[in-house]
C-alpha cells in the first residue's frame, strides 16, 4: 500500500489538478485500484473528474471510530479509481480531529481502506493545522507542488521544519516546481536556481483545459509535452515508491 499526498502550504498551486491526474495515471495506467481522497471543503477533486457534488454532510465522518469510510467512497468513470469526495462537513475536520484527539486517525482509516486501495491519492487543503498534522503522519510519499516565485524558497524549509518538529520519521517530500512559464525569466532563474533537478510541471493551456472538460489529460491530450510532463512525474513517484517498498522489505 502507499499514500500520497498532495499538499502545499500555497493555494492554487496546482494541488488538485496534480492529485486527481496522479491518481488517474495510478489506476488507469498503473493498473492499481486507487481511491482519491479529497480532504478540502472546496471539493474539487471529485468535481475534475466528472462527478456530481455529495449530497448531505458526512465525509467528515470517515475519522468518527464508528465511522463507515466505505460506503462514502463513489466509483468514477475511470474503471480502478474510486474517490472519497469532500463536502461541507470538512470545513470543521480540523476541530473534528482535534476533539477526537487522535493524531493518528487519518493514518487509521488510510490503513483501513488500503485493504481495498493499494494507492491512495489525498487531495490536501493548503492548510498547516490539524489536517495536514495528521497527513504527515499518514503519507508515505509528499508531493509538494510549488510555483516558480522566490517565496518557494521560503516554503519549502517551512514546510520541512513545521514537518521534523513533530515527525522525526517523516515521508520523503517531493517538491515540484508548477505553473512553470520559460518565456519568463525568473521563472528560468528559480529552474536554474534553488529549484534545479525539481520535477518541472509547465503553465500550460492544456493542463488549464482538465477544469473545463473535467476529465483527466491524458483520456484529451495525450500526445502533448504537458501529458509527457506528467508521466514522467508519475513514473518518478512509481520509482520511488518502489524503492521505499525495496527497503522496508
Ligand atoms: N500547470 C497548469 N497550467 C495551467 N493552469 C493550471 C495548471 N495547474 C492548475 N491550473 C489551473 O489553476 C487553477 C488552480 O489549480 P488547482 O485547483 O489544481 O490548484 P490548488 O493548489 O489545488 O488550489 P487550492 O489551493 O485552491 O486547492 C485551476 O483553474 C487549474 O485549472
Ligand atoms: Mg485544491
Amino acid at each position: 500500500m502507499a499514500v500520497i499526498a498532495v499538499y502545499s502550504v500555497k493555494g492554487g498551486v496546482g494541488k488538485t489538478t496534480l492529485a486527481v491526474d496522479m491518481a488517474w495515471r495510478s489506476a488507469t495506467l498503473s493498473g492499481h485500484p486507487t481511491l482519491l481522497w479529497d480532504l478540502d471543503p472546496q471539493g474539487g477533486a471529485g468535481w475534475l473528474l466528472g462527478l456530481e457534488d455529495r449530497v448531505g454532510s458526512r465525509a467528515a465522518s470517515a475519522f468518527q471510530k464508528d465511522g463507515k469510510p466505505a460506503q462514502l467512497i463513489t466509483p468514477s468513470r475511470y474503471p480502478g479509481l474510486d474517490v472519497l469526495q469532500a463536502d461541507e462537513s470538512m470545513r470543521s475536520l480540523p476541530l473534528t480531529l482535534a476533539r477526537i484527539g487522535k493524531r493518528k486517525r487519518l493514518a487509521r482509516t488510510a490503513a483501513f481502506l488500503a485493504a481495498e486501495y493499494p494507492r491512495i491519492v489525498i487531495d490536501c487543503p493548503p492548510v498547516l493545522n490539524e489536517i495536514s498534522e495528521q497527513v504527515f503522519a499518514a503519507a508515505d510519499l509528499l508531493i509538494v507542488p510549488l510555483p516558480p516565485s522566490p517565496l518557494s524558497a521560503r516554503a519549502l524549509p517551512m514546510i520541512r521544519e513545521e514537518i521534523l518538529a513533530n515527525h522525526p520519521r517523516h515521508p520523503p517530500i517531493l517538491p515540484v516546481l508548477s505553473m512553470y512559464d520559460a518565456r519568463r525569466r525568473l521563472h528560468r532563474d528559480v529552474h536554474t536556481g534553488f529549484a534545479a533537478g525539481w520535477p518541472v510541471i509547465p503553465m500550460n493551456s492544456a493542463i488549464e483545459q482538465i477544469a473545463a472538460r473535467r476529465a483527466p489529460l491524458g483520456t484529451f491530450a495525450a500526445a502533448t509535452d504537458a501529458n509527457a510532463r506528467l508521466q514522467r512525474l508519475w513514473d518518478g513517484i512509481e520509482a520511488k515508491l518502489a524503492m521505499q517498498a525495496a527497503t522496508a522489505d
